[in-house]
């Protein structure tokens, strides 16, 4: 709790008469005012500079300097003080002119002290009231000020982690990406027919899922989806997967197992979740007669959809131990004719759209990828 009274108001009191200055003076002196007393204007022009006061009580009517000339003056230095003016009865004209130009009041002479104290007490009450509401405000823009700048510091250290962890979720999501890519690497290495081939037909699906209007984060469920279509034949005998001949009847009941091998790895990981749909229906063909589950037409997911002409157009376009690499145009000619059978006609319409140069510019782009790893064939 605050121990500290209010220091009383300060009066400066100018009169040429002695008598007058002297009542004024032990008037309100005695009413625990301090009070002091110059004669003329220019006395108390210089007191003022040098000390504040709260009131300044002066006489109009001086020789020399008038009370008007020391008002003006004294707005003229921006002294922050209330102006009362002592006039004679004859000058009231005078002091209400004062008034205009600042004073804050004016008492006319002869005067009674008891008047006096009472506008004095009226002027430095009202003076109070306007400091203590300015002050008040001063305070109160200046916690305003403190709480926006807290505010603001606050914001960018939101801004600041957050950048921080999305610079961090990037490269989780980064690592993510490298993994399933080595592992679909290192599959496509065991199956020597698909060298590369997990990389390049994500590429082309997502390629072709862009121009059919898939956006985030669907894209990137499709673009892991079709990565590790295959990767369910993990789960496939080296006898069947490696075997230089046709494969027998029953040797085709198990490669043909390898889209649910697949879904049921993957399950449980949560990351890969929304890219399971397209694991174990990327064998399905549009008419139904694909497998395991038969689906047809938009029963398919659309990742599997147009994971199927992306595989055939990379399929029909790379090297393969009994032939070489077919040209791209075979490859278009196979997928528009198989349109409404093996494939749905809106992907082979959305693939159609993409020039040659595209799919060329991808291949070449995968290759340097897997080159870098030292993974590529010779595609
Ligand atoms: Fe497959």
């Amino acid at each position: 709790m605050s121990t500290e009274t209010k220091a009383p108001a300060s009066i400066l009191i100018v009169d040429d008469e002695e008598t007058v200055r002297e009542l004024l003076q032990e008037g309100l002196g005695s009413e625990g005012y301090r009070c002091k007393t110059c004669s003329n204007a220019p006395a108390a022009l210089k007191l003022l500079e040098r000390e504040n006061f709260d009131l300044l009580l002066s006489d109009i009517d001086m020789p020399g300097v008038s009370g008007v000339e020391l008002l003006q003056d004294v707005r003229a230095a921006k002294h922050d003080l209330d102006v009362i003016m002592v006039t004679g009865v004859v000058d009231t004209e005078t002091a209400i002119n004062a008034i205009r130009m600042g004073a804050t009041d004016y008492v006319t002479k002869p005067f009674n002290l008891d008047e006096i104290l009472l506008i004095v007490e009226r002027t430095l009450e009202k003076r109070r009231l306007i400091r203590e509401n300015l002050d008040y405000q001063r305070n109160l823009e200046t916690r305003v000020q403190e709480r926006t700048s807290e505010l603001e510091k606050k914001n960018q250290e939101i801004e600041e982690l957050f950048s921080e962890l999305k610079v961090a979720f990037d490269e989780v999501r980064q690592s993510y990406q490298d993994i399933l890519e080595a592992l679909m690497a290192a599959l496509d290495t065991r199956d020597t027919e698909t060298q590369g081939h997990s990389l390049r037909v994500s590429e082309y699906t997502v390629t072709i899922s862009r121009v059919m209007g898939v956006v985030e984060p669907e894209l990137t469920h499709i673009r892991r989806g079709s990565l590790l279509h295959d990767v369910g034949k993990i789960g496939i005998p080296d006898a069947i997967m490696r075997k230089p001949g046709k494969l027998t009847e029953e040797e085709w009941v198990e490669m043909r197992k390898h889209p649910e091998i697949g879904y049921q790895m993957l399950q449980g990981i949560e990351f890969l979740e929304q890219a399971l749909p397209i694991v174990i229906a990327h064998q399905e063909r549009f008419d139904g007669t694909g497998y395991p589950n038969k689906l047809a037409g938009e029963q398919i997911p659309l990742g599997a959809r147009i994971f199927a002409a992306a595989d055939t157009l990379d399929a029909m376009t790379s090297n393969r131990p009994y032939r070489a690499a077919l040209p791209y145009e075979v490859a278009h000619d196979e997928i528009v004719k198989y349109s409404g059978k093996q494939f749905d006609p809106q992907v082979v319409k959305a693939f159609c759209s993409i020039s040659k140069d595209n799919w060329t510019q991808i291949q070449k782009r995968v290759y340097s990828e897997l080159s870098a790893r030292g993974k590529a064939d010779k595609n």
